[in-house]
């Protein structure tokens, strides 16, 4: 593998999970493929998961790493072509990612929409041009549109923890004071859309998600009808689509709360974190029995080091 952008650089989803889930049993069996490798994470955006667990992977396959948190140590990029650069940018990714390809052999790069211009967050500029100009194989640490490392986790865990052959995955709207990116729920509706699971997806009105990412979906504004008999139950907020990035008040009640966990077939309770308690998510489930967030942020590594691996035997 050369790029993980999306599922759509995967040959095999099941056979990409099933590697993970072997790496979380032999952790170190691959060392020999990272020995006098590096691994470039370009953070242009805050991290916790991410950062510490795509590290970790890499450092298990015997890598090292390099972490640049570019927005507050870096000199300010430039992405447009043909501009006089008299302004505040200093650096054109041209140079910048050319340079980052001299050092490493595999680059991971994040970068969050901007929330204010839907073409031009959609058309992956930033990530796209990463990628053009480092001319090394790219991992994305989570884009303006997508989070395959954590939809891979994600589906790690329900891999992992399912007790039925196509269990029923509900994708929930969750409330938030602030407008979030539509990356996680994206990116998480494509890999269960072409998972073996039974996938709904729950949203109040005006939160509908691009078309591209929800074929093969169910679709529902019914919250209560999601959950009944539902297995796993994945809370996120997302800010619209249309109008872009905007939130659209009123729907405090849409919070996971135990009453309507209590509807569900003791549906186990995901969320790819950070997550703000008692606003998208009731405390009392996040410190539950059925949480099973901290798992899934676990899990985080063994995504991570599945899809550096197959990175790793492409440079061989
Ligand atoms: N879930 C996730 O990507 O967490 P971080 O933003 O902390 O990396």
């Amino acid at each position: 593998m050369k790029l993980f952008s999306s599922v759509h650089d995967v040959t095999d989803i099941n056979q990409l999970v099933a590697d993970a889930l072997k790496l979380k049993q032999d952790p170190y069996a691959f060392q020999h493929l990272g020995k006098n490798r590096t691994l470039g994470l370009i953070f242009l955006n805050p991290s916790l998961r991410t950062r510490l667990s795509t590290q970790k992977a890499a450092t298990n396959l015997g890598m090292n790493v390099i972490v640049m948190n570019m927005d507050k140590e870096g000199w300010a990029l430039e992405f447009n072509d043909g501009v006089i650069m008299n302004g505040t940018t200093v650096e054109h990714i041209r140079e910048a990612a050319g340079v980052m390809g001299q050092y490493v052999d595999i680059l991971g790069v994040r970068s969050f929409p901007g929330l204010k211009d839907r073409e031009l967050d959609y058309s992956e500029e930033i990530f796209n041009k990463f990628v053009k100009y480092c001319g090394i194989p790219v991992v994305s640490l989570e884009s303006a549109t997508r989070h395959p490392l954590q939809s891979l986790a994600d589906l790690v865990t329900i891999t992992e923890l399912k007790k039925t052959a196509q269990p029923k995955v509900v994708l929930t709207w969750a409330p938030h004071v602030k407008p979030l990116p539509q990356a996680v729920p994206n990116s998480f509706a494509e890999w269960m859309c072409k998972a073996d699971v039974d996938f709904v997806i729950a949203h109040p009105e005006g939160y509908e998600l691009c078309a591209d990412f929800t074929q093969g979906a169910t679709i529902t504004h019914n919250q209560t009808e999601a959950i009944a008999g539902a297995d796993f139950i994945y809370v996120k907020n997302w800010s619209a689509y249309e109008p872009y990035g905007k939130v659209i008040g009123g729907y405090d009640d849409w919070m996971l709360t135990p009453e309507k966990l209590a509807q569900s077939n003791d549906a186990k309770v995901m969320h790819c974190l950070p997550v703000r308690r008692n606003l998208e998510l009731s405390a009392e489930i996040l410190d539950g029995p059925n949480s099973l967030v901290v798992h899934e942020a676990g899990n985080r590594v063994w995504a991570a080091q599945a899809v550096l691996k197959s990175m790793l035997e492409s440079l061989q």
